[in-house]
Protein backbone atom coordinates (compact mmCIF):
# COMPACT_ATOMS: atom_id res chain seq x y z
CA UNK A 1 0.00 0.00 0.00
CA UNK A 2 2.87 2.02 0.16
CA UNK A 3 2.97 3.03 -3.21
CA UNK A 4 -0.71 5.58 -2.93
CA UNK A 5 0.20 8.29 -1.55
CA UNK A 6 1.79 9.60 -4.65
CA UNK A 7 -1.13 9.62 -7.00
CA UNK A 8 -2.91 11.07 -4.12
CA UNK A 9 -0.20 14.01 -3.52
CA UNK A 10 -0.95 14.37 -7.95
CA UNK A 11 -4.87 14.70 -7.26
CA UNK A 12 -4.36 16.87 -4.43
CA UNK A 13 -2.12 19.29 -6.43
CA UNK A 14 -4.75 19.45 -9.03
CA UNK A 15 -7.10 20.13 -6.92
CA UNK A 16 -4.95 23.37 -5.65
CA UNK A 17 -3.93 24.25 -9.44
CA UNK A 18 -7.29 24.51 -10.29
CA UNK A 19 -8.31 26.34 -6.92
CA UNK A 20 -5.52 28.93 -7.83
CA UNK A 21 -6.41 32.39 -7.77
CA UNK A 22 -7.47 34.10 -11.51
CA UNK A 23 -5.48 37.12 -12.45
CA UNK A 24 -9.31 38.76 -12.12
CA UNK A 25 -9.33 37.58 -8.88
CA UNK A 26 -6.43 38.88 -7.31
CA UNK A 27 -6.86 42.27 -9.05
CA UNK A 28 -10.05 42.04 -7.36
CA UNK A 29 -8.57 40.99 -3.71
CA UNK A 30 -6.19 43.30 -4.32
CA UNK A 31 -8.53 47.13 -4.55
CA UNK A 32 -10.23 45.51 -2.06
CA UNK A 33 -7.66 44.89 -0.21
CA UNK A 34 -6.38 48.63 -0.53
CA UNK A 35 -9.57 50.43 0.16
CA UNK A 36 -10.80 48.64 3.30
CA UNK A 37 -7.76 49.08 4.64
CA UNK A 38 -7.56 52.93 4.11
CA UNK A 39 -11.44 53.05 4.38
CA UNK A 40 -11.97 50.74 7.05
CA UNK A 41 -13.34 46.62 6.79
CA UNK A 42 -17.13 47.85 5.89
CA UNK A 43 -16.05 49.48 2.76
CA UNK A 44 -16.66 47.67 -0.79
CA UNK A 45 -16.80 49.14 -4.31
CA UNK A 46 -20.06 50.12 -4.41
CA UNK A 47 -19.65 52.52 -1.63
CA UNK A 48 -16.32 53.09 -3.13
CA UNK A 49 -18.05 54.49 -5.74
CA UNK A 50 -20.42 56.15 -3.87
CA UNK A 51 -22.99 54.80 -5.92
CA UNK A 52 -27.06 56.06 -5.13
CA UNK A 53 -28.30 52.82 -5.70
CA UNK A 54 -25.31 50.50 -4.12
CA UNK A 55 -25.63 46.87 -5.38
CA UNK A 56 -28.97 48.26 -7.30
CA UNK A 57 -27.05 49.43 -9.89
CA UNK A 58 -26.96 48.38 -13.49
CA UNK A 59 -23.80 48.70 -15.47
CA UNK A 60 -24.43 51.18 -17.39
CA UNK A 61 -25.41 53.13 -14.14
CA UNK A 62 -21.73 52.09 -13.08
CA UNK A 63 -20.04 53.19 -16.26
CA UNK A 64 -22.04 56.79 -16.22
CA UNK A 65 -21.74 57.29 -12.66
CA UNK A 66 -17.64 57.26 -13.19
CA UNK A 67 -18.16 60.14 -15.79
CA UNK A 68 -19.80 62.28 -12.60
CA UNK A 69 -17.04 61.51 -10.80
CA UNK A 70 -13.73 62.04 -12.80
CA UNK A 71 -15.39 65.79 -13.34
CA UNK A 72 -14.44 65.88 -9.07
CA UNK A 73 -11.51 63.35 -8.96
CA UNK A 74 -9.64 63.35 -12.44
CA UNK A 75 -5.70 63.61 -12.22
CA UNK A 76 -5.84 66.60 -14.07
CA UNK A 77 -7.96 68.61 -12.22
CA UNK A 78 -5.34 67.62 -9.04
CA UNK A 79 -2.65 65.39 -9.27
CA UNK A 80 -2.67 63.88 -5.95
CA UNK A 81 -6.43 62.71 -6.35
CA UNK A 82 -4.04 60.82 -9.19
CA UNK A 83 -4.40 57.33 -7.53
CA UNK A 84 -7.65 57.34 -6.20
CA UNK A 85 -8.93 58.21 -9.72
CA UNK A 86 -7.11 54.85 -10.60
CA UNK A 87 -9.44 52.94 -8.21
CA UNK A 88 -12.69 54.52 -8.87
CA UNK A 89 -11.68 53.20 -12.48
CA UNK A 90 -10.80 49.41 -11.78
CA UNK A 91 -13.16 49.46 -9.24
CA UNK A 92 -15.66 50.64 -12.18
CA UNK A 93 -14.00 48.70 -14.73
CA UNK A 94 -15.36 45.22 -12.32
CA UNK A 95 -18.26 45.93 -12.09
CA UNK A 96 -19.43 46.94 -15.05
CA UNK A 97 -18.20 43.69 -16.79
CA UNK A 98 -21.04 41.26 -15.78
CA UNK A 99 -19.13 38.09 -15.02
CA UNK A 100 -16.55 40.01 -13.06
CA UNK A 101 -19.19 41.47 -10.85
CA UNK A 102 -20.87 38.26 -10.56
CA UNK A 103 -16.65 37.30 -8.85
CA UNK A 104 -16.72 40.28 -7.00
CA UNK A 105 -20.46 39.83 -5.40
CA UNK A 106 -19.61 36.10 -4.82
CA UNK A 107 -16.06 37.42 -2.23
CA UNK A 108 -18.07 40.37 -1.21
CA UNK A 109 -21.33 37.42 0.21
CA UNK A 110 -18.61 34.72 1.34
CA UNK A 111 -15.98 36.92 2.04
CA UNK A 112 -12.06 38.05 0.64
CA UNK A 113 -9.18 35.80 1.80
CA UNK A 114 -6.65 37.63 3.59
CA UNK A 115 -2.99 38.99 1.94
CA UNK A 116 0.08 38.13 3.66
CA UNK A 117 3.17 39.28 2.21
CA UNK A 118 5.49 36.64 3.61
CA UNK A 119 3.39 33.55 2.44
CA UNK A 120 3.16 35.53 -0.97
CA UNK A 121 -0.10 36.77 -1.81
CA UNK A 122 -3.88 35.77 -0.93
CA UNK A 123 -4.80 33.06 1.08
CA UNK A 124 -7.98 32.04 3.03
CA UNK A 125 -8.07 31.44 6.72
CA UNK A 126 -11.21 29.62 5.83
CA UNK A 127 -11.04 27.59 3.15
CA UNK A 128 -14.16 27.86 0.57
CA UNK A 129 -16.79 24.91 1.61
CA UNK A 130 -16.68 24.09 -2.08
CA UNK A 131 -12.79 23.21 -1.63
CA UNK A 132 -13.86 20.67 1.20
CA UNK A 133 -16.50 19.14 -0.10
CA UNK A 134 -14.16 18.24 -3.56
CA UNK A 135 -11.08 17.03 -0.93
CA UNK A 136 -13.76 15.26 1.28
CA UNK A 137 -14.77 13.54 -1.63
CA UNK A 138 -11.24 12.63 -3.22
CA UNK A 139 -10.32 11.49 0.16
CA UNK A 140 -13.21 8.90 0.24
CA UNK A 141 -12.73 7.51 -3.28
CA UNK A 142 -8.78 6.87 -2.10
CA UNK A 143 -9.72 4.99 0.89
CA UNK A 144 -11.99 3.30 -0.90
CA UNK A 145 -10.25 2.16 -3.89
CA UNK A 146 -7.76 1.41 -1.13
CA UNK A 147 -9.68 -1.13 1.00
CA UNK A 148 -11.17 -2.44 -2.42
CA UNK A 149 -7.24 -3.23 -3.66
CA UNK A 150 -6.60 -4.66 -0.07
CA UNK A 151 -9.52 -6.83 -1.04
CA UNK A 152 -8.62 -8.22 -3.87
CA UNK A 153 -4.83 -8.82 -3.10
CA UNK A 154 -5.70 -10.29 0.06
CA UNK A 155 -7.99 -13.13 -1.59
CA UNK A 156 -5.54 -14.08 -4.31
CA UNK A 157 -2.96 -13.99 -2.29
CA UNK A 158 -4.81 -16.60 -0.40
CA UNK A 159 -6.13 -18.82 -3.06
CA UNK A 160 -2.40 -18.96 -4.36
CA UNK A 161 -1.89 -20.61 -1.06
CA UNK A 162 -4.71 -22.48 -1.00
CA UNK A 163 -3.66 -24.35 -4.63
CA UNK A 164 -0.22 -24.52 -3.60
CA UNK A 165 -1.48 -26.52 -0.50
CA UNK A 166 -3.50 -28.57 -2.33
CA UNK A 167 -0.57 -29.54 -4.94
CA UNK A 168 0.86 -30.43 -2.02
CA UNK A 169 -1.72 -32.56 -0.68
CA UNK A 170 -2.07 -34.39 -3.76
CA UNK A 171 1.30 -35.49 -3.55
CA UNK A 172 0.75 -36.77 -0.05
CA UNK A 173 -0.03 -40.87 -0.45
CA UNK A 174 -0.71 -41.39 3.05
CA UNK A 175 -4.44 -39.95 2.95
CA UNK A 176 -3.51 -37.21 5.39
CA UNK A 177 -2.93 -40.15 7.59
CA UNK A 178 1.01 -40.14 7.88
CA UNK A 179 3.96 -37.85 7.40
CA UNK A 180 5.15 -37.31 3.56
CA UNK A 181 8.27 -35.44 2.34
CA UNK A 182 8.41 -33.28 -0.64
CA UNK A 183 10.98 -31.36 -2.30
CA UNK A 184 9.52 -28.25 -4.24
CA UNK A 185 11.98 -27.35 -6.97
CA UNK A 186 11.78 -23.95 -9.17
CA UNK A 187 13.62 -25.27 -12.27
CA UNK A 188 16.30 -27.79 -12.66
CA UNK A 189 18.68 -26.38 -10.76
CA UNK A 190 17.40 -25.06 -7.96
CA UNK A 191 18.24 -26.83 -5.06
CA UNK A 192 14.65 -26.92 -3.75
CA UNK A 193 12.46 -26.30 -0.63
CA UNK A 194 12.10 -29.52 1.96
CA UNK A 195 8.22 -29.67 2.50
CA UNK A 196 6.24 -31.66 4.89
CA UNK A 197 3.02 -32.68 4.45
CA UNK A 198 2.22 -33.84 8.46
CA UNK A 199 -1.95 -35.06 9.05
CA UNK A 200 -3.09 -32.92 5.96
CA UNK A 201 -0.85 -29.60 7.25
CA UNK A 202 2.37 -28.46 4.75
CA UNK A 203 5.00 -27.80 6.37
CA UNK A 204 8.22 -25.86 5.22
CA UNK A 205 11.25 -27.20 6.67
CA UNK A 206 13.82 -24.46 7.30
CA UNK A 207 17.16 -24.90 6.78
CA UNK A 208 17.84 -24.54 10.54
CA UNK A 209 15.75 -27.56 11.13
CA UNK A 210 12.34 -25.73 12.49
CA UNK A 211 9.06 -26.04 10.55
CA UNK A 212 6.49 -23.23 9.49
CA UNK A 213 3.13 -24.03 8.78
CA UNK A 214 1.73 -22.97 5.16
CA UNK A 215 -1.59 -21.95 6.03
CA UNK A 216 -3.79 -19.23 4.71
CA UNK A 217 -4.88 -18.20 7.80
CA UNK A 218 -1.57 -16.53 8.35
CA UNK A 219 -2.33 -13.34 6.10
CA UNK A 220 -3.22 -10.38 7.39
CA UNK A 221 -6.94 -9.71 6.97
CA UNK A 222 -8.28 -7.04 4.87
CA UNK A 223 -9.32 -4.05 7.54
CA UNK A 224 -10.77 -0.27 7.61
CA UNK A 225 -8.02 0.00 10.46
CA UNK A 226 -5.56 -0.59 7.55
CA UNK A 227 -6.60 2.51 5.64
CA UNK A 228 -5.26 5.66 5.45
CA UNK A 229 -9.27 6.51 6.92
CA UNK A 230 -8.17 5.04 10.19
CA UNK A 231 -4.59 4.65 9.96
CA UNK A 232 -3.74 8.48 9.47
CA UNK A 233 -6.00 10.03 12.70
CA UNK A 234 -4.61 6.65 14.51
CA UNK A 235 -1.02 7.60 14.24
CA UNK A 236 -1.71 11.63 14.77
CA UNK A 237 -3.12 10.31 18.23
CA UNK A 238 -0.75 8.52 18.71
CA UNK A 239 2.16 10.44 18.67
CA UNK A 240 -0.03 13.42 20.37
CA UNK A 241 -2.58 13.32 23.11
CA UNK A 242 -1.91 9.00 22.78
CA UNK A 243 1.13 9.13 24.16
CA UNK A 244 -0.57 10.62 27.85
CA UNK A 245 -2.97 8.06 27.36
CA UNK A 246 -2.01 4.71 28.86
CA UNK A 247 -3.39 1.76 27.72
CA UNK A 248 -6.58 0.45 28.00
CA UNK A 249 -7.85 -2.57 29.06
CA UNK A 250 -9.62 -3.21 25.63
CA UNK A 251 -6.07 -2.69 23.64
CA UNK A 252 -4.74 -5.51 26.21
CA UNK A 253 -7.33 -7.67 24.79
CA UNK A 254 -6.47 -6.97 21.26
CA UNK A 255 -2.91 -7.86 22.15
CA UNK A 256 -3.59 -11.19 23.43
CA UNK A 257 -5.88 -12.23 20.84
CA UNK A 258 -2.94 -11.03 18.18
CA UNK A 259 -0.66 -13.79 20.27
CA UNK A 260 -3.40 -16.17 19.70
CA UNK A 261 -3.43 -15.53 15.77
CA UNK A 262 -0.05 -16.19 15.44
CA UNK A 263 0.82 -19.40 13.99
CA UNK A 264 2.49 -22.51 15.98
CA UNK A 265 5.95 -22.68 15.00
CA UNK A 266 7.36 -25.92 15.86
CA UNK A 267 11.19 -25.82 17.19
CA UNK A 268 12.09 -29.07 17.69
CA UNK A 269 9.81 -30.70 20.74
CA UNK A 270 8.41 -27.30 21.61
CA UNK A 271 5.95 -25.48 20.58
CA UNK A 272 5.76 -21.77 20.33
CA UNK A 273 3.41 -18.89 19.19
CA UNK A 274 4.43 -16.20 17.19
CA UNK A 275 2.93 -12.85 16.63
CA UNK A 276 1.48 -12.68 12.75
CA UNK A 277 3.32 -9.78 12.46
CA UNK A 278 6.12 -11.30 11.46
CA UNK A 279 7.39 -10.73 7.68
CA UNK A 280 6.40 -12.83 4.99
CA UNK A 281 8.44 -15.44 3.17
CA UNK A 282 7.88 -15.31 -0.40
CA UNK A 283 8.12 -18.87 -2.77
CA UNK A 284 7.24 -19.30 -6.26
CA UNK A 285 5.25 -22.17 -7.51
CA UNK A 286 6.13 -24.37 -10.83
CA UNK A 287 3.69 -22.24 -12.70
CA UNK A 288 5.11 -18.79 -12.03
CA UNK A 289 2.90 -18.06 -8.87
CA UNK A 290 4.47 -16.50 -6.28
CA UNK A 291 3.07 -17.16 -2.66
CA UNK A 292 3.52 -16.20 0.56
CA UNK A 293 4.10 -18.37 4.23
CA UNK A 294 4.97 -17.08 7.35
CA UNK A 295 8.62 -17.70 8.65
C1 LIG B 1 -15.42 40.83 -18.99
O1 LIG B 1 -14.11 40.49 -18.55
C2 LIG B 1 -13.62 39.28 -19.08
C3 LIG B 1 -12.28 38.98 -18.43
O2 LIG B 1 -11.78 39.98 -17.67
C4 LIG B 1 -13.54 39.38 -20.58
O3 LIG B 1 -13.08 38.15 -21.11
C5 LIG B 1 -14.90 39.71 -21.14
O4 LIG B 1 -14.80 39.90 -22.52
C6 LIG B 1 -15.46 40.95 -20.49
N1 LIG B 1 -16.83 41.15 -20.92
C7 LIG B 1 -17.25 42.29 -21.42
C8 LIG B 1 -18.68 42.33 -21.79
O5 LIG B 1 -16.52 43.25 -21.54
Amino acid sequence: MKGYWKPALLILGFVSFVYAFTTIETEIFQLQNEISTKYGSEMNFYKFLKLPKLQQSNSKEITKNLRKLSKKYHPDKNPKYRKLYERLNLATQILSNSSNRKIYDYYLLNGFPNYDFHKGGFYFTRVKPKTWFVLAFIWIVINIGQYIISIIQYRSQRSRIENFIDQCKQQDNTNGLGVKQLTFKQNEEDEGKNLVVRFSDVYVMEPDGSETLISPDTLDKPSVKKCWFWKIPASIWNITLGRFVSDTEEEEILKDNKKFDGEHVKKGNTVKRRSAKKGQKKMELPNGKVIYSRK
